[in-house]
């Protein structure tokens, strides 16, 4: 497995496996991986011959007062399961040479950031898809995978494909949770054992929702009820917010229809944690969608 860690040798590397006819999957990260991010590799694997993981904590999508500077790192172990996975190159670059110098250029998302965590995280998304555009640019990768965990940024990178015509395609990866439910994240090594253990309230209510639903409520508001009901269980919970939108432009639905998403964040302590659930709604059926078209 090569590593990189500028964009000079990271393209060399690439072209060269390119020049031998291998398709490449790409895996963009922030690291200290887990599960979720190792399935995200397997499936690249399955649809590319070489697959580059890029692991950069970017700043440029963290607010002034979140957790860019104690944000988890530990390069040696994700070197080490990356390799196991059968990763190909990981390109690790420092901060200077993603950003030598602070980018003039940057992005207006409309609709789509409105709202779940683009509201609550001025410029966040912003920040993912700048940064995400530059790493396309760089790998230049015919697939790449990201996951429903981050359903938002799934859609919107979506979007900057089709609006930019990036020549690249996007494969989406069902969330991959803790046998207890819990969906895994880097950031759950915040959590205190009490939190760890309340967390699981996440998971519970998305679940109560899809029952509720599936027994035949439409109501929006009394589906988010019921989901504050169940995280209220948890003493340490405080909600950010539970939203239900249309998966299509990520608007507010009052009355369920089509495919819509689930989705909540909440903080423990200062863990701010999200998850989500895709349905298919109609009169009769109630369907999960584990992974976007
Ligand atoms: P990061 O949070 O490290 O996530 C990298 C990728 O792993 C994303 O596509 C995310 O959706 C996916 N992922 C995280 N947890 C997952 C889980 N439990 N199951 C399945 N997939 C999971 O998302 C980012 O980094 C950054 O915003 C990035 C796209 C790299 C841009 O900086």
């Amino acid at each position: 497995m090569l590593i990189t860690r500028t964009i000079a040798e990271t393209r060399t590397a690439i072209a060269h496996a390119r020049a031998q006819g291998k398709r490449i999957g790409f895996v963009p990260t922030m690291g200290y991986l887990h599960e979720g991010h190792l399935q995200l590799i397997d499936i690249a694997r399955q649809h590319s011959d070489f697959v580059v993981v890029s692991i950069f904590v970017n700043p440029t999508q963290f607010g002034p007062h979140e957790d860019f500077a104690s944000y988890p790192r530990d390069f040696e172990r994700d070197r080490t399961l990356c390799e196991a996975r059968g990763a190909d190159l990981i390109f690790a670059p420092e901060v200077s040479e993603m950003y030598p110098e602070r980018s003039l250029i940057t992005f207006q998302i409309e609709k789509l950031a409105d709202r779940l965590c683009g509201a609550r995280r001025p410029g966040h998304f912003n920040g993912v898809v700048l940064v995400v555009s530059k790493l396309f640019n760089i790998v230049q990768p015919d697939i790449a995978v990201f996951g429903q965990k981050d359903a938002q940024q799934l859609i919107i990178i979506k979007r900057l494909v089709q609006d930019l015509n990036f020549p690249v395609r996007i494969i989406s990866a069902p969330t991959v949770r803790e046998p207890d439910g819990l969906a895994m994240s880097s950031r759950n090594v915040y959590l205190s054992p009490t939190q760890r253990a309340q967390s699981t309230v996440l998971y519970k209510s998305l679940q109560r929702a899809k029952t509720l639903i599936e027994s035949g409520e439409r109501d929006a508001k009394r589906v988010i009820a019921e989901m504050e009901r169940v995280i209220a269980t948890a003493s340490e919970a405080k909600i950010d917010y539970i939203e239900i939108v249309r998966v299509s432009d990520l608007q507010p639905i009052e009355k369920l229809d089509g495919l819509v998403l689930i989705a909540l964040a909440v903080y423990f302590g200062k863990a701010r944690l999200i998850d989500n659930i895709i349905l298919n709604v109609s009169d009769r059926a109630v369907r999960e969608i584990a992974a976007l078209p």
